[in-house]
């Protein structure tokens, strides 16, 4: 991407221009060798491994595994490159997800188009999906057992897209994802990894929370370059 564009799109997220600072030891390989190992649930992702990518939106669309089913007006599978390198994981549809069928296309989804090409990454060279598929009612929190539930769908698109990284926007996704109680600030600036295939797992705020709260956007840009960094030393 050209210096100007670049600059456009930090305009859009309320940052000043990036320049590379020269660091003499990178603290993310130390982090990229250490990163420990993650259980999460493979043994589903793995019961589920004979589907491809038809079959499992087909039996996510008919999914009645939690009470969400009944209150959707349609499943939100997923949407972007089938052969994408980074993989973003948010919390779960909206109003406007649930209406479209397709995650993160609100107010919080435009912001984060301009944070992913921040990082030269257009929003159809990446893949999104959600922990949920369906929209719990009035915007509320994912319930544990609709998350437990809901996992396997997104361990499988994971088992089929193969990612060289994630990206968990928000503090619901990173908990459910990492299976951790830790705040989100504990939780930045780190190298997870996720399932058996330990696929490298960074996180960053949500982007609505960054609507409401302008002033960590700052903070969010050092996660994005920092999974940058992560993406390109894997
Ligand atoms: N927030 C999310 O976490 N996911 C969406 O798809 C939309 C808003």
């Amino acid at each position: 991407m050209n210096s100007g564009l670049r600059q456009e799109y930090l305009a859009a997220l309320g940052l000043e221009v990036w320049t590379r600072r020269a660091t003499p030891v990178s603290p993310l390989d130390d982090a990229l060798r250490s990163g420990d190992a993650l259980p999460s649930g493979d043994t589903a992702a793995l019961r589920e491994a004979g589907a491809d990518w038809g079959e499992l939106k087909a039996r996510v669309a008919a999914c009645t595994r939690c009470p969400l089913s009944a209150t959707r007006t349609q499943t939100v599978f997923g949407v972007g490159n089938l052969h994408a390198d980074w993989l973003i994981v948010g919390e779960a549809p909206g109003a406007e997800e649930d209406r479209r069928g397709e995650p993160f296309v609100g107010r919080a989804g435009q912001l984060l188009n301009s944070m992913l090409l921040a990082i030269g990454l257009p929003r159809e060279q990446v893949y999104i999906a959600n922990v949920l598929k369906c929209r719990p009612p009035g915007n509320r929190d994912p319930g544990p057992s609709e998350a437990a539930e809901c996992l396997p769908y997104l361990e499988q698109q994971i088992a089929l897209l193969k990612p060289k990284i994630m990206l968990a926007v928000g503090r619901i996704a990173a908990q459910n994802l990492l299976r951790t109680d830790k705040t989100l600030g504990t939780l930045r600036q780190q190298v997870h990894r996720f399932g058996l295939a330990r696929v490298p797992l960074v996180v960053t705020y949500h982007p609505a929370y960054l609507l409401r709260t302008p002033a960590d956007k700052r903070k969010a840009w050092e996660d994005l370059k920092f999974a940058r960094d992560v993406c390109s030393r894997v």
